[in-house]
């Protein structure tokens, strides 16, 4: 079964053609990047634009690159929420046209279910049940999975998303956006010791997270001791992706052993954060945990993981209607 899929919830593009839910035939990304760039952010109405000017190309190159024809494709998916409504609007429409002209079975799918679904498209895939954590710029949702279709929401941020705190403390050391990998990359080059942050872990076995503390103490120590030298704004760097770490890590782990769970999974935006999955990876190993991440090309947004969650849906007849509209909030956040 081949399946066509389409995302476009935030600031990319992107279509990709799966076969029978887990083989990739290809994937392809317009990403917006270098327009919201210099805005510091994603700016809604540009994204949406940019979608309705990308969305055909991105598709038509998905299906030459998979070397299938338009009817091979038995299936179409496209995310339906949560996200940017203009934004996801685009890919929505395109992909209910395209499947209302071709006769085929749509599937609207849910974001964060699709970027769990993403370990389902490594080689070593986990065994329910098991503990996600989805962590990107908008998200940082730890679920106990029992099955393809049951999600128990375990504990969420209750006000920045660790990427969305990875990309302020980027913006307040003025190197850029989106501020993950960069902060990742200058935090190798630091050689000091590090800042003590602080780590906010709320109540005891709550599974939620806050990372506005930690934001608002990296802007204090920038005001009050910054030089603004690269080696300074290396350690704050480090620190700073130090104290998140350290409260993923530690959330997550707990929350495997209160479900009694020996398998983990992460993915999302920070999930390609190398220093967060080695160290993470450490301390699961010591308590006989496993570890399961996506390739790095799947831990942003893309559209593999929205077609390997739209072929279940299909697969169970789980279908959206013509009237069927997208939303911006989840009831699975
Ligand atoms: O999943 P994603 O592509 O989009 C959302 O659904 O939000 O995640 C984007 C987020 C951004 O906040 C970005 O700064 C963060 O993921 N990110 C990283 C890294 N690469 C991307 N955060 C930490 N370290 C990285 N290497
Ligand atoms: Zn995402």
């Amino acid at each position: 079964m081949i399946i066509l899929g389409i995302e476009s919830s935030c600031d990319e593009t992107a279509a990709s053609i799966i076969q029978d839910g887990t083989i990739i035939l290809s994937s392809t990304i317009a990403s917006q990047v270098d327009v919201h760039h210099k805005y510091g952010g994603v700016v809604p109405e540009l994204a949406s634009r940019m979608h309705i000017e990308a969305i055909t190309t991105v598709v038509d190159k998905a299906i030459k690159k998979a070397g299938i024809e338009i009817s091979d494709i038995d299936g179409v998916a496209a995310t339906r929420g949560p996200g940017l409504i203009g934004a996801l609007l685009v890919g929505f429409s395109f992909a209910k046209s395209f499947a209302f002209a071709r006769h085929l079975p749509f599937a609207g799918v849910n974001h964060l279910e699709a970027h769990i679904y993403s370990l389902f498209l490594m080689d070593e895939k986990p065994d329910f049940p098991f503990i996600a954590l989805v962590v990107s710029g908008g998200h940082t949702n730890i679920y106990y999975v029992t099955s393809y279709n049951n999600l128990e929401l375990m504990g969420q941020t209750r006000d920045d998303a660790a990427g969305e705190a990875f990309d302020k403390v980027a913006k307040m050391l003025g190197l850029g956006y989106p501020g993950g990998h960069i902060i990742e990359s200058l935090a190798k080059t630091n050689t000091s010791d590090t800042i003590k942050f602080p780590r906010t872990m709320l109540e005891k076995d709550s599974f939620d997270f806050s990372f506005s503390g930690l934001k608002s103490s990296v802007g204090r120590y920038i005001h009050d001791n910054s030089t603004g030298s690269k080696d300074e704004k290396a350690q704050i760097a480090a620190s700073f992706q130090e104290a998140v770490i350290d409260v993923l890590s530690q959330k997550l782990i707990n929350a495997a052993l209160y479900k009694n769970c020996d398998s983990i999974g992460v993915s999302g935006g920070v999930s390609a954060n190398k220093t967060f999955v080695g160290k993470l990876m450490e301390k699961a190993k010591a308590k006989k945990i496993k570890l399961f991440s996506p390739s790095v090309e799947l831990c942003g947004d893309n559209a593999a993981m929205i077609a390997a969650r739209g072929y279940t849906m299909i697969q169970q007849g789980s279908l959206c209607d013509l009237d069927h509209d997208v939303f911006s909030r989840s009831k699975i956040e």
